[in-house]
C-alpha cells in the first residue's frame, strides 16, 4: 500500500488539508475493498468533525466521478436535471421529471436511496412492482434519448464512489457535512451528463440543513463546483419544517405522485414542483420567459400529457404500469392507526427530523445497510406548521405490517408536534417566514 490508512484518517481528524493523491488513494483502495467499512467510516467521521477546504471539496468531488464513466450528450440535446438536498415526504423529482420532459426537455437522473431520517426516490420507485433502477449507462442513455427522462442509481460503472459511500454515511451518522453532500451530489449530476442542474435545498426541521446561513454556504459549494466542471446550477431553497406533500413513506408515496399527477391539486407539491419546473424550462431556453414556463407546467398537467411520459417511464424501466389506473397493485399495509392529538391550538413546530427516524422503525427506511425495507410503511401527515388543530382529532396515521410497533411510531408522531394555545403577531410572521422559497444561480460567463 502506497500510504497508511490509519495517517489519512489522522491527518484529517487534526483538521489537515488531504491532497488529491491522499483522497483518490482511499477511496480507491475503499473501491478495492482493500481499506475496510470501519476505516472509511471513520475517515468520514473525521471529515464531518473537521470539514474541508473548498479545493479539498472540489478534488473529493472530481475523485468520486473519476471512480466511474461520465455521461456525454449531444450538445444541443436540451438536459437538465435536479436535485434535492433531501426532506421527509420529498417526492418531487417524480413528479417532475415527467412533467419537465412532455414539455420538451431532456432528463438524465441518477438518484439516491434513503439517507438518513429521509427517504429516497429509489426506494420510492422500487416500491412499484418490476421496477428497476439497476441499468447500464448505455440503457441509461438510451431511456433519456426515447423516453426523455431516466431515473437510476449510482452503479459500478456510474459514480461507484458514491454508491458505497452513500450507503455508509445513511447508517454511521455522517450525512449532515456540507463537503460530503456537495460531493455526493454533485458527482452524480456531473456524471450523468446533464448541461443544467436545479437544485431543491431543503432548509427546516425535516431537512440536514436546519437554519438559512449554512444553506447559503451550501448553495455556494454546489454552484462553485457546478461552476468549476461546466455545470450551469441554480439554487431553490425550500421550506423542509413541514413533511412534504401528505404522505410519506415509499409505496404511499408513488399513489400520492399518481393522483398528483391526474390532477390532484396537493398545495405544497404543487408550488415547488411549478417552481422547479419553470427554473429547469428557463435553464435549457425551452421556454422563453417565466410565464411561458408556467403555462407550459399547467398544460402537460391538464392534458394528460405528463401522466402519459410517467406511464412511458414505468414501463421502461421494468414497472407495472398498470399502478397508474389501479393504486391497490401498489404493496399495501395491514394495519392504519390513527394519530390522535392530545390537544387544540395552532401546529407551532413539528420535529420532522423525529418523524422521519420514527418511520424507519416500521421499515420504511434503513437502520443498516442490510436492512430490507417494508414498501407499505408510512404514514400520512395532513398536518403543516401553522395549521390549527383540535382536541382528540386525527392528525395522522401510521401505515405498518405490525401494529404494536404502529402505535409506538404514532405516539412519537404525535409527540413531534408543538401546539400552541393562541398565536400573536410574532407567530403570524414566523409562520408566513416558515413558506419562503427563493433561488440564486451560478454564472458561468462570469
Ligand atoms: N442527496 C445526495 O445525493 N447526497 C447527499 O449527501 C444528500 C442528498
Amino acid at each position: 500500500m502506497k500510504y497508511n490508512p490509519v495517517e489519512i484518517i489522522i491527518r484529517k481528524r487534526s483538521g489537515k488539508k488531504l491532497t488529491r493523491e491522499e483522497l483518490s488513494f482511499f477511496i480507491k483502495s475503499y473501491l478495492n475493498n482493500e481499506i475496510p467499512e470501519y476505516q472509511m467510516a471513520a475517515l468520514l467521521m473525521a471529515i464531518y468533525f473537521k470539514n474541508m477546504h473548498p479545493d479539498e471539496i472540489q478534488t473529493l468531488t472530481e475523485v468520486y466521478i473519476n471512480s466511474g464513466k461520465r455521461i456525454t450528450f449531444p450538445p444541443d440535446m436540451p438536459t437538465v436535471d435536479k436535485h434535492s438536498t433531501g426532506g421527509v415526504g420529498d417526492k418531487i423529482s417524480i413528479v417532475l421529471a415527467p412533467i419537465v420532459a412532455a414539455c420538451g426537455a431532456k432528463i438524465p437522473m441518477i438518484s439516491g436511496r434513503g439517507l438518513g431520517h429521509t427517504g429516497g426516490t429509489l426506494d420510492k420507485l422500487e416500491s412499484i412492482p418490476g421496477f428497476r433502477t439497476d441499468f447500464s449507462y448505455s440503457q441509461f442513455k438510451k431511456m433519456v434519448k426515447e423516453v426523455g427522462f431516466s431515473i437510476i442509481g449510482q452503479s459500478k460503472e456510474l459514480v461507484p464512489a458514491d454508491k458505497r459511500i452513500y450507503a455508509l454515511r445513511d447508517v454511521t451518522g455522517t450525512v449532515e457535512s456540507l463537503p460530503l453532500i456537495t460531493a455526493s451530489i454533485m458527482s452524480k449530476k456531473i456524471a450523468e451528463g446533464a448541461k443544467n442542474l436545479v437544485i431543491d435545498l431543503k432548509v427546516g426541521s425535516g431537512a440536514f440543513i436546519k437554519k438559512m446561513d449554512k444553506a447559503e454556504k451550501l448553495a455556494e459549494l454546489l454552484m462553485q463546483t457546478g461552476k468549476n466542471l461546466g455545470q450551469k446550477v441554480s439554487v431553490v431553497f425550500s421550506n423542509m419544517n413541514s413533511s412534504l406533500g401528505e404522505y410519506a413513506g415509499n409505496a404511499l408515496e408513488i399513489k400520492e405522485c399518481i393522483e398528483f399527477l391526474k390532477g390532484k391539486k396537493i398545495p405544497d407539491i404543487y408550488t415547488i414542483t411549478k417552481m422547479l419546473a419553470v427554473e429547469m424550462l428557463m435553464l435549457t431556453e425551452i421556454a422563453k420567459d417565466r410565464i411561458e414556463a408556467g403555462n407550459m407546467f399547467g398544460t402537460v398537467l391538464e392534458n394528460g400529457k405528463a401522466l402519459e411520459y410517467f406511464k412511458r417511464f414505468v414501463q421502461a424501466q421494468g414497472g407495472n404500469p398498470k399502478i397508474c389506473d389501479d393504486t391497490s397493485l401498489l404493496p399495501q399495509s395491514k394495519f392504519k392507526i390513527p394519530i390522535i392529538s392530545s390537544k387544540k391550538g395552532w401546529v407551532k413546530s413539528i420535529d420532522t427530523q423525529a418523524i422521519g427516524y420514527a418511520l424507519i422503525e416500521i421499515g420504511a427506511g434503513r437502520k443498516t445497510i442490510e436492512s430490507q425495507l417494508n414498501y407499505a410503511a408510512g404514514a400520512y401527515l395532513p398536518i403543516k406548521v401553522g395549521v390549527f388543530v383540535d382536541k382528540n382529532s386525527e392528525i395522522g396515521r401510521v401505515y405498518c405490517d405490525d401494529e404494536i410497533q404502529g402505535l409506538s411510531v404514532a405516539n412519537k408522531i404525535r409527540k413531534s408536534f408543538l401546539i400552541i394555545p393562541s398565536k400573536s403577531e410574532y407567530d403570524e410572521n414566523y409562520f408566513k417566514e416558515m413558506e419562503l422559497i427563493y433561488g440564486l444561480e451560478n454564472n458561468l460567463d462570469e
